[in-house]
């Protein structure tokens, strides 16, 4: 536990909020009436990055359920809620794992819980799905197996919910300007994108071709759109964590030459050092829903 750090998450949840695919958004808002109460599972919330995107382009009443294993992550999320609502004029109140968040044209109610996902997907103490009208994680499609993914599926057919999940990585990584073991470091990444998160072997680059097969023998209507991460020079931060973070996992794959992955890395930091780096990170959105 705990691999996912707060300063992480909002590091990424800028970059998050300009890839993911408004089209797909729409097109699951689209689905619900304006005037009815939307009952939402956010599955691996970390600190409610998910929520605070998706909050103003769904229906105004909206009751979420944030499920995550990591407490640390979950103690942060009211702090970044009021971080993220304040400025945009919402009252955020609180008591215990809930908090109400309103505003003029908002009223969303959360509720947090945690639980492991990789060991109790619908939850002793009562089954997180039922009832819910749209089933959503961002981040974490990549992360989890294909058994996973396919219990998961049926959860979401058996409540009959709308299902967007969004930001899965895709494999793709492009570094300006190049190296020569540009391409090897990504075959390392994503090999060990396949390695075990905790939820078996994960799927990692083919997530999301696999979550639309799955979701398409269900009877669901799938859309994929890209959500790539484009990374100017600005971007200092989260360019630096991510070169760090490839180095490390090709490293560990234990298939490349440590110093070769030293240097690459020692190179690829100069650049962003220089002003001069640019990368494009691949990720996709999928939305699927059933046919009324
Ligand atoms: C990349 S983060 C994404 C968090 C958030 N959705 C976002 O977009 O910022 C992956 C999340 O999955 C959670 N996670 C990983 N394994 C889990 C499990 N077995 N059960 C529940 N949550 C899990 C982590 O704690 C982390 O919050």
């Amino acid at each position: 536990m705990g691999e996912f750090k707060p300063d992480w998450l909002a590091l990424r949840e800028a970059a998050d909020v300009l890839a993911r695919s408004s089209r797909l958004t729409r097109a699951i808002a689209d689905r619900f009436p304006e005037d009815a109460e939307l009952l939402v599972l956010d599955i691996a919330t970390g600190t409610g990055a998910n929520v605070r995107y998706l909050a103003e382009h769904l229906p105004p009443r909206q009751s979420w359920v944030l499920v995550d294993r990591d407490p640390v992550l979950l103690a942060e999320l009211p702090m970044r809620m009021r971080s993220w609502g304040v400025p945009r004029g919402l009252e955020i109140a609180g008591e215990g794992d809930s908090l109400l968040v309103t505003g003029a044209r908002l009223m969303c109610r959360l509720a947090r819980s945690r639980r492991d996902l990789a060991t109790d997907m619908e939850g002793g103490d009562g089954d997180i799905f039922a009832g819910r009208n749209l089933v959503t994680a961002s981040a974490l499609l990549d992360l989890v197996s294909e058994r996973w993914l396919r219990a998961f599926a049926r959860r979401c057919r058996l409540s009959c919910a709308a299902v967007l999940l969004a930001l899965t990585y895709d494999g793709r990584i492009r570094c300006s300007p190049e190296e020569p073991e540009d391409e090897t470091i990504r075959a390392l990444v994503n090999a060990h994108q396949q390695t075990d998160k905790g939820f078996g072997a994960a799927l990692g680059a083919t997530a999301c071709g696999w979550a639309e097969q799955c979701f398409t023998g269900l009877g669901y209507h799938v859309q994929r759109g890209p959500s790539d991460w484009v990374l100017g020079p600005d971007a200092r931060q989260l360019q630096e964590q991510l070169i760090d973070g490839w180095a490390e996992a090709a490293i560990a794959v234990g298939a490349g030459q440590p110093s070769s992955i030293r240097s690459w890395r020692t190179r690829r930091l100069a650049h962003v050092t220089a002003g001069r780096s640019r990368l494009i990170v691949g990720h996709e959105d999928l939305a699927a829903w059933l046919s009324t």
